[in-house]
């Protein structure tokens, strides 16, 4: 436990709180540079691709050199490095969230653009993801919008939001996009078959 905060960890990228998650994730493994995959998971998990500010960050958090995430990032087939669709709805589905009706937002999600999460339209337009909780619980239920927290949020206005950002480009309800692939997708996840190439 050599690695705790105090020496100098970088700020996150932005304001966004969803970094907060990525934080957790780390602090639960006392910032060991070992944590490398688990940490890149939680930054996927929670904003759905790794961009570099974001590789930067955690090689900054758990003194890693920014080649050597860059190279896991690359390495394993279930990271992405692009931002898996145009806009992203990431809906809280942690215990506040859930009791608050978060049921009902994943369901206006699947009634407006019919992807669930995970998925993202046959356009590329939107992406759906969850998170479980992104420490606002007061102003349950959330979702979180292209990087804004939309808090005490009503399916109605979620889908009107769902509809401004499809708007001009029907999206065929049903048919979305899965993901590509992840195999081992569970945290550590380090099999042969989820790295590019089959080897080293
Ligand atoms: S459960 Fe949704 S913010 Fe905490």
């Amino acid at each position: 436990m050599n690695h705790v905060i105090g020496f100098g960890k970088p700020h996150p990228p932005s304001g966004d709180k969803r970094w907060q998650i990525v934080d957790r994730a780390m602090r639960r493994y006392g910032y060991e540079p070992s944590a490398l995959i688990q940490t890149l998971h939680a930054v996927q998990e929670t904003f759905g691709y790794l961009d570099i500010e974001a590789m930067r960050y955690v090689a900054g958090s758990l003194r890693v050199p920014l080649s050597q995430v860059y190279g896991v990032a690359t390495f394993y087939h279930f990271f992405t490095l692009k931002p898996p669709g145009e806009h992203t709805c990431m809906v809280c589905t942690g215990t506040a969230c859930y009791i608050k009706g978060a049921e009902g937002l994943l369901a206006a999600v699947r009634e407006t653009i019919g992807a669930k999460p995970g998925e993202t339209t046959p356009d590329g337009k939107v992406s759906v993801l969850t998170v479980r909780c992104i420490g606002s619980c007061g102003l349950a239920p959330i979702a979180v919008l292209d990087g804004e927290t939309a808090s005490r949020l009503t399916p109605q206005e979620l889908r009107e939001r769902l509809r401004a950002w499809t708007a001009g480009g029907e999206i065929p309800a049903g048919a979305p996009t899965a993901p590509p692939e992840r195999p081992g997708h569970q945290l550590g996840g380090t099999g042969p078959a989820a790295e590019k190439g089959g080897g080293a």
